[in-house]
């Protein structure tokens, strides 16, 4: 007689990557699948958000605001599920719930981590991972965005800059630059999300193709990268600037290597220039203003969303990596069931 257990599968950090991670450093687990015990859920991850951020955790970069990831740890990330066994009453079996237990087919959680979701807010539950508060908070809250402003975001392409240039225009700003990595990219965010121009950050020297990008200056930076483009931001800016300092993407795609920085810092004081560095997390209560937004903005077919979907649990590693290198175009995300 044979018996079958269910099993499920989960990516744990293999080794810590001395720079950029291979994809050796990551290693796929089966294992029995859990069940809920009191207070617990067990949840059907359906998506999981690719995020480079994830990057620091697992090359353990001093200074983050999250703890890194420890060698044999399943990694974890924003995931969205549905609860397939509950423990918890306030909690239904079959309710859509938003967690950080992704990276994981099937995850146990304690019922107060998660929030239960509307499963028709969406298209699609993927819709729930977007990164557009982020970029709400840092352009109302961090950079005080006002009406005709200029703005200029970083990695205009990606998940947090695509919402970013479409929101900067949405709340009034003037004029709204972004910068990417190629042609294709360029041409997408002019002609897909209304940006007035790119410019391509690997075109020397940088800080030129900014100032005629920008030939009356640029009132905020939402700054997804570091280094040299923030320095040549710095050099671009008006008097009494704003910079919401969001990412490290030269940095994490540097392998961790800290970049040179922005350098002298002479004409961030004759210029009065704010540089704030922020996290979402200490937000979270701009979510429901934001979500209400959001959703006028989508009923008036005002914002477009740009999402990268992968299958597979076993393709999640190749995907986080490729998103850094710039394979991708908007917010990616990993189909673990359907
Ligand atoms: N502060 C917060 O609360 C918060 C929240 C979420 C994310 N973040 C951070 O914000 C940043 C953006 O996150 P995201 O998820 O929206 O990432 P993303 O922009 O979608 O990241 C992928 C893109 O990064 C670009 N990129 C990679 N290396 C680059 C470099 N050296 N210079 C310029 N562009 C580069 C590539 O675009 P190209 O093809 O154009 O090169 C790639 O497509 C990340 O650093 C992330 O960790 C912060």
């Amino acid at each position: 007689m044979t018996s079958t257990t269910a099993t499920t599968r989960s990516i744990h950090l293999a080794a810590r990557p001395a720079g950029f991670p291979e994809l050796t450093d990551f290693r796929m687990v089966e294992h029995p699948m859990p069940s809920a015990e009191a207070g617990r859920l067990l949840i059907r991850n359906l998506f999981m958000s690719i995020d480079p951020g994830s990057l620091m955790r697992i090359g353990a970069y001093p200074g983050i605001p999250m703890p890194p990831f420890a060698i044999g740890d399943v990694l974890s990330g924003d995931a969205i599920g549905e609860v397939i066994e509950s423990g918890d009453p306030t909690v239904p079996e079959g309710a859509l719930v938003l967690h950080r237990l992704g990276w994981r087919e099937h995850a146990l959680a304690e019922a107060q981590t998660v929030r239960v979701v509307d499963p028709d807010a969406y298209p699609s539950p993927s819709g729930y991972l977007g990164f557009g508060l982020v970029a709400y908070v840092g352009l109302t809250l961090v950079a005080g965005l006002t009406a005709g402003d200029t703005v200029f975001v970083s990695s205009a392409a990606g998940a947090t800059g695509s919402m970013a240039g479409q929101i900067a225009r949405l709340l009034g700003a003037g004029r709204v630059v972004g910068s990417v990595g190629s042609p294709r990219k360029a041409a997408y965010i002019v002609d897909e999300l209304g940006y007035d121009t790119a410019v391509d950050y690997h075109d020397e020297p940088f800080v030129d193709r900014l100032r005629a990008a920008a030939p009356d200056g640029v009132d905020v930076y939402f700054d997804n990268v570091g280094g040299s483009q923030l320095r040549a931001a710095i050099e671009v800016m008006n008097a009494g600037g704003r910079i919401a300092l969001c990412g490290a993407l030269a940095r994490q795609r540097a392998g961790g290597e800290p970049d040179a920085g922005p350098g002298d810092l002479l004409s961030v004081i004759g210029k009065r220039l704010t540089l704030r560095g922020f996290t979402t997390l200490d937000h979270l209560d701009l979510a429901p203003e934001f979500g209400r937004k959001l959703r006028e903005w989508t009923a008036a077919g005002d914002i477009v969303r740009t999402e990268t979907v992968i299958d597979g649990l076993e393709n999640a590693p190749r995907a986080l990596l490729d998103a850094v290198r710039g394979r991708y175009t908007g917010k990616v995300v990993v189909r673990l069931a359907r």
